[in-house]
């Protein structure tokens, strides 16, 4: 189904680096250069590369190094003189580093095929991995062209093992290597500036592997102008349409590092100070995008990292463009001079992680949005970086987490040392590696395009809010859902205490208002802990997919600064819970309570059903369910929420959470997750709603303590009556109560197979309250356990107050469609209730 990632924006501008970390000149505390199967230490520019001949203590390997020779077979080769040796390894053969400093470590891999001997290195096969990670997996290097694998892992041990293992009746070869310190903050950890609203957790235990770093509209920056020894590389040959852009500008002088922004470190100034622009030329009608197309593997997900400097408006705030990845509208109107970004010619970035690439080709356009006073858009840097997948690989070729720490063979080891004539006099020579190159072939194979199709339906739910900075959040897209931490400041005047309207196990909610007058509820989580920090992810995951009339909405969060705060809309009337009991607020009446429980039972039905894997709620009960100014009810708290079965299973295996007094019995007993639990929680909420009492209540004499044991008692007596609120006392109609009565006794079975669906659970209730405003005259049915079918002829008598569509179409189309076309429909079914 669509479980597409989600993608990820951050502001790097407004987060704290570490300035120490960050300042010019990072010194790595260690630093590995091996020129491999050279004879002696090779120097490159101011670097020295050593030998890892017979005396070099990191190849830890079979000492069996065949003689280097002299060759002049290599026909066209780069200038510098790590490609002039290799080594070659005739089976499984590992680099060893001690690694003092252990976090962010880069791997730069150098390889350039010649023959040598019998080993004609164009045919070289083999996979090359770390203790955690596979780097390459069946790799063969590029025929004729250097290249040169950059990978940026999070190495927490004391040792990096670098494995070289050939392909069967293959061998494996190595040109340079470097294994290089990195600060820590480059990539964030996910606490405070990655979270992830898709499934991965985090990116700090992702290994990455560079695919293209890209300087817009500027030169090629090779590793000596920058403070990490990355090269940047034109993006010329990744322009789609090379006239649609012009690259005429350049303000390298008068860029900008804000203080706790971009450094030097994130990306060097001809990055900043160079951009390619959209060639509007002096049209005011342009309307085109600039899109550039990289090559990427299927199955990946990938990180962007995008540069912002605005060095092409005149005045801040003049221009607003659309940033796209594939066809994802990822920054609507995003307005790169505003303050939020520091101004003019000031360096920031933001990120992006990208779904699973179901398509090799990535496209990122910029494109005029209709705000802009001009059309005008333009892109400073792009760095395109793969993550592992889930078994730790970065190669596709491995689909089995490989065997690690066996160590290298020792009757097949053969190591091939050779070196081919290096001149002395070339040594100095100035090193340009042509990284773009590097691309890799065209691949073949079809594949399906991918089609993100958001659940909230584009444009129907935009509820953008606007900031005094110039950011506009808009609920139309679940990418734009960050909300600056300044402005969640000003909205709660602080965190003013007289503001907290609710504290639970998360943290304190407080009552806000964003400055255009939109009430909002803000809910701080407590200094992050694991758990709060998986259920925050969880609740984004979960609100910014699946919208609904009967559903929370999530405005926004904000994860600046170690904070997990989510923004929902502020439900003016609080919890159902808190007008049933324990506070002075006006007792409900019954078809008000009838009208709360049908919209609760609504959203818990499209939860279940909305989307072709059901999704669980998990803990489904009276403080989570909330009122809006019209006593609409609204299913709150998807922090514990989970994905029900797959298709070929029955149940979801998972430890036992929710709140005492709701909890089912059978999910108790058996640890087995299904839809039937939330089904059980809301028979105990019926329950509350009916007799207006905490489900559990320690004062109460023994028998009564549980309210879902004490109220079946009377219910199986068919004496409900006797337990029920005194305000309700001869409010009821027989009918609607003993209709009530069964519904939630169904829902408290025994067995989740003997419950009904929320979609039966809903009918019942929509049919107690017809029974209590007398709609129906005759009494169609005693002691029915179905009522639907009963009442199927009926349904088109029944007066929809709103546009919802009703139970038996919503199941109609779960019935013909699956897949992504379903959640199409849904996106419409949505689009038209969202209202
Ligand atoms: C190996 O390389 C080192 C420099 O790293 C050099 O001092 C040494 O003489 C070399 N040994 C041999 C056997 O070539
Ligand atoms: C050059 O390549 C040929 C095969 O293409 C090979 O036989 C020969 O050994 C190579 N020469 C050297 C010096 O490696
Ligand atoms: C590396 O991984 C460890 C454990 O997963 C984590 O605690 C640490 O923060 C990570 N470091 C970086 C720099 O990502
Ligand atoms: C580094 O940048 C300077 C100025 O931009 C340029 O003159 C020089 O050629 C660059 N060096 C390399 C090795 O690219
Ligand atoms: C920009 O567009 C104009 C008109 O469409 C075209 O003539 C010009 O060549 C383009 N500029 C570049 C640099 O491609
Ligand atoms: C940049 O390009 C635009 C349109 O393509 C042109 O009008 C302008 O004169 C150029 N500026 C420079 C400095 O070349
Ligand atoms: C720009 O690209 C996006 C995404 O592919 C597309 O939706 C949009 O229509 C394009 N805009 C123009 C003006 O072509
Ligand atoms: C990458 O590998 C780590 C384990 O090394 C795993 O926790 C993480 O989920 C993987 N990333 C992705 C995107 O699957
Ligand atoms: C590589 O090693 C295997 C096994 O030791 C051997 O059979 C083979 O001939 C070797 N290949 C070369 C090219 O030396």
């Amino acid at each position: 189904m669509m479980v597409w990632r989600v993608f990820k924006l951050l502001i790097c501008a407004l987060f704290i680096l570490c300035l120490a970390c960050f300042s010019n000149g990072f010194a790595p505390k260690d630093m590995y250069l091996v020129d491999c199967g050279s004879p002696t230490d090779t120097q490159v520019g101011n670097r020295i590369y050593v030998s890892d001949n017979s005396t070099s203590k990191y190849l830890s390997t079979p000492r069996d190094i065949l003689a280097s020779t002299n060759s002049n077979n290599i026909t066209s080769y780069d200038d510098s003189p790590l490609y002039k040796t290799a080594r070659i390894f005739n089976g499984t053969s590992s680099y060893k580093f001690s690694i003092t400093q252990t976090g962010r470590i880069w791997i730069r891999l150098y390889f350039f095929p010649f023959v040598y001997d019998n080993f004609n290195m164009d045919s070289a096969s083999f996979s090359v991995s770390t203790q955690k990670n596979v780097l390459l997996g069946n790799f063969t290097p590029e025929a004729k062209n250097p290249t040169v694998k950059e990978f940026l892992l999070n190495v927490t041990s004391g040792n990096l093992l670098i494995t070289f293992a050939p392909s069967s009746n293959s061998f494996a070869y190595l040109n340079a290597l470097e294994v290089v310190s990195a600060p820590d903050s480059l990539i964030p950890d996910d606490a405070s500036t990655f979270s992830p609203i898709g499934a991965f957790v985090g990116l700090v235990n992702n290994a990455l592997e560079t695919v293209e770093r890209v300087n817009m509209g500027g030169p090629l920056v090779s590793f000596e102008n920058d403070t990490l020894w990355r090269t940047w590389v034109n993006d010329q040959a990744f322009l789609r349409t090379p006239s649609s852009a012009v690259t005429n500008k350049s303000l390298i002088g008068a860029v900008t590092y804000p203080a706790g922004g971009a450094t030097e470190d994130i990306a060097p100034r001809t990055v900043y100070g160079t951009c390619t622009e959209m060639n509007s030329s002096g049209d005011p009608h342009s309307t085109f995008n600039v899109t550039w197309e990289f090559n990427v593997d299927l199955g990946f997900q990938y990180m962007l990292r995008l540069h912002f400097c605005d060095i092409v408006s005149d005045s801040a705030n003049q221009l607003a463009f659309n940033i796209y990845i594939n066809s994802f509208n990822v920054a609507p109107d995003f307005e790169p001079s505003s303050e939020i970004y520091g101004g003019l010619a000031t360096a920031f970035y933001m990120e992006y992680v990208t779904p699973i690439a179901t398509n090799n080709r990535l496209r990122v356009s910029i494109g005029p949005s209709a705000k802009s006073a001009y059309p005008d858009a333009f892109l400073n840097g792009l760095e395109i970086m793969k993550l592992n997948n889930s078994l730790g690989s970065l190669s596709a070729a491995v689909s089995e987490p490989l065997s690690f720490g066996k160590g290298p063979k020792k009757n097949v080891g053969m190591i091939v040392g050779l070196s081919i004539g290096v001149p002395l006099a070339l040594l100095m020579v100035v090193i340009v590696f042509l990284m773009h190159r590097r691309r890799k072939q065209e691949r073949l194979g079809h594949s399906k395009t991918w089609i993100p199709i958001s659940i909230n339906g584009g444009t129907s739910h935009t509820m953008g809010s606007k900031y005094s900075n110039g950011t506009t959040i808009s609920t139309a897209s679940n990418l734009s859902y960050r909300i600056p931490f300044t402005a969640v400041l000003e909205a709660t005047n602080d965190f003013d205490e007289s503001g907290v309207i609710g504290i639970g196990g998360f943290g304190k909610v407080y009552k806000g208002v964003l400055n255009d007058g939109t009430k909002i509820a803000v809910k701080r989580g407590n200094p992050r802990s694991q758990q709060g920090l998986a259920e925050f992810r969880t609740e984004i995951e979960m609100l910014s997919q699946f919208r609904h009339r009967h559903l929370v909405s999530l405005i926004g969060y904000c994860d600046e600064k170690n904070e997990m705060i989510l923004i929902y809309e502020y439900m003016e009337n609080g919890t159902v819970k808190s007008h049933l009991y324990g506070s002075d607020l006006p007792s409900l009446n019954w078809k008000q309570r009838l009208e709360i429980c049908i919209g609760a039972a609504r959203g818990l039905h499209y939860l279940h059903t909305g989307s072709s894997k059901a999704i669980i709620h998990r803990d489904v009960k009276s403080a989570n369910i909330l009122l809006d100014e019209n006593f609409l009810a609204k299913v709150a708290d998807f922090g514990l929420s989970k994905s029900g079965p797959e298709v070929d299973q029955t149940h979801v295996s998972t430890a036992v959470k929710g709140s005492f007094g709701y909890l089912d019995p059978e999910y108790f007993r058996r640890q087995q997750l299904t839809e039937k639990s939330d089904v059980y929680s809301f028979g105990v909420v019926l329950l509350e709603v009916l007799c207006a009492r905490p489900v559990i209540d320690p004062s109460l004499p023994r028998e009564m303590v549980n309210l879902a044991e004490w109220a079946m008692k009377w219910q199986k007596k068919g004496q409900l009556e006797q337990i029920i609120d005194s305000n309700l006392v001869g409010k009821i109609r027989p009918d609607s109560l003993r209709k009530y009565g069964e519904t939630a006794e169904k829902c408290l079975a025994d067995f989740g197979v003997d419950r009904p669906s929320m979609g039966d659970v809903l009918w019942n209730l929509e049919y107690a309250l017809q029974l209590q405003e007398a709609v129906i005259q005759n009494d169609p049915e005693e002691n029915s356990t179905n009522v639907i079918g009963e009442l199927s002829p009926q349904v088109n008598n029944f007066n929809h107050t709103d546009d919802t569509p009703s139970v038996v179409e919503m199941s109609r189309m779960d019935d013909d469609l699956s897949g992504i076309s379903m959640s199409r429909v849904f996106s419409q079914l949505v689009k038209s209730e969202g209202r």
